[in-house]
């Protein structure tokens, strides 16, 4: 554990990346956290906060919907609520779809439709934008206070804030990671993770090999938003971009992101990683590493609570090593996409006062360290951070200091959702050979380019 963080922080180090003392992060590193880019905002309120309408005499009943989660610790929370509440709010979790953007379909079908019956609802960070501009939740301005958002990193803030109002309320925060199999590598004869692609592929082609593993590395290539995710991964490590940094030209034409699809594309081609990854989520990555048949994995951080549980993983927390995303050249900088989880109340909610109490409880920095302790979700609780048992009992925060540190946002706009399907389309024909990395990138620069057009017209 110790020789992988000394190895980050010799990198940090070369990179001129300040590292705080005994804290996790010191306050720059705080207002820096969760990645840089978005406008900077007033804050309106507008909120009102009308009483919940309830039938009868029973308890507020309550939706909340989110996907599923391994770890089991959200359906405690829940439980706990419900019995804290007994006789006053009860909530019904209503399970979403694990691919956001199949949850985000369902949840927008609700809501064009009328709303639907959800009260609560969890979001994932690329969302604030289109929920804003259509008016589908409420604008938490009011309720949730300055002197609150000063409790949460700047960053989530900044996620759930658009247009000057803020929507939801920061939840868990998501930064891609690289895990690999210290284990294996030791074995191989490799004493440090790698700091390029070029790296990362001999050595997993090489430790694969002489441990007999599978596969060499797994990611998220499926035609999905992890798989956006993965691209602009790939992109921003090889030093290109998909949108100048005011927003207002598509600028992912250009030879860094030619570059990035060809290096992704080359993962099966040279033998890294197998045809399949282009239908893998996060599930199929995260099966494969913890089965064992993995040398390396990029994915969130909440795999590393998954470790060493029975009946999910073969492997034990002592054989896994976890580093920032490798880059093109030294010269580049690392950067892992920011991801992420939110709260917000459903516009038609019938219970907003209560739908509020619930968020207050989740949000809670109580429920973040049950959160980070028991399913390794990073927290967007400030204090957290400087938590002594989150410091020992949740090393990803330590290990993944330089990823957490150095996180991107995906483009913010009430348009992204139509942007994602263009750039997970073709990022997945790219790595399936289908359209060359040239072609793929230029398909996009003219599609999104047409989108940034019909956003200025609207
Ligand atoms: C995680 C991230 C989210 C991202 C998704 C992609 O849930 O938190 O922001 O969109 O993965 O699969």
């Amino acid at each position: 554990m110790s020789r992988n963080g000394g190895s980050r922080m010799g990198r940090n180090a070369a990179r001129g990346v300040r590292m705080s003392g005994r804290g996790m992060f010191s306050r720059r590193q705080f207002l820096k956290l969760g990645g840089a880019g978005l406008a900077g905002v007033t804050l309106l309120g507008a909120a009102g906060c009308g009483g919940d309408q309830q039938e009868g005499d029973g308890p507020v009943q309550l939706v909340f919907s989110h996907g599923p989660e391994e770890s089991g610790v959200l359906r405690q929370q829940l439980d706990e609520f419900n019995q804290q509440r007994e006789g006053e709010i009860q909530v019904e979790w209503r399970e979403m779809p694990a691919d956001s953007g199949q949850y985000f379909d369902q949840l927008r079908t609700e809501f064009q439709a009328g709303g639907g019956e959800i009260d609560v609802v969890s979001g994932d960070v690329i969302w604030p934008a289109q929920f804003g501009a259509n008016g589908w939740v409420l604008d938490l301005s009011d309720r949730f206070t300055e002197g609150m958002r000063g409790e949460h990193l700047d960053g989530s803030v900044e996620a759930v804030t658009w247009d000057g109002r803020v929507w939801g309320v920061p939840w868990f925060t998501n930064a891609g990671l690289l895990y690999y199999r210290q284990d294996l590598l030791e074995e191989a004869g490799f004493s440090q993770p790698p700091e390029t692609w070029d790296e990362l592929k001999e050595m997993a082609l090489k430790t694969a090999q002489d441990t007999n593993t599978q596969f060499g590395f797994v990611f998220q290539g499926a035609d999905y938003e992890g798989g956006v995710v993965n691209g602009l991964e790939y992109i921003w490590t090889h030093g290109g971009d998909v949108l100048s940094e005011d927003g207002s030209e598509v600028v992912i034409d250009s030879p860094e992101s030619v570059e990035a699809l060809t290096t992704q594309r080359s993962m099966i081609d040279d033998g890294v990683t197998a045809e399949a990854i282009s239908s893998y989520k996060e599930q199929e990555s995260q099966a494969a590493f913890l089965r064992g048949d993995a040398v390396f994995m990029r994915n969130w951080p909440y795999v590393y609570g998954l470790v060493g549980t029975e009946g999910e993983s073969s492997i034990e927390h002592e054989q896994v090593g976890i580093a920032a995303l490798p880059v093109a050249s030294e010269d580049i900088q690392t950067y892992s996409c920011l991801g992420g989880w939110n709260l917000f109340i459903n516009a038609s909610s019938q219970n907003p006062d209560a739908a509020w109490e619930l968020i207050q409880f989740l949000s809670a920095p109580e429920q973040s360290k049950g959160r980070a302790l028991e399913g390794s979700y990073l927290p967007t609780v400030r204090e957290l951070y400087e938590d002594q048992e989150i410091q020992e009992e949740v090393p990803v925060t330590e290990l993944g200091r330089e990823a957490i540190e150095n996180t991107r946002p995906r483009p913010v706009s009430p348009y992204y959702s139509d942007m994602s399907l263009a750039m997970g389309a073709q990022f997945n024909a790219a790595l399936r050979g289908d359209t060359t990395p040239e072609q793929a990138v230029a398909n996009l620069q003219e599609e999104m380019s047409g989108m940034l057009e019909r956003a200025d017209e609207a």
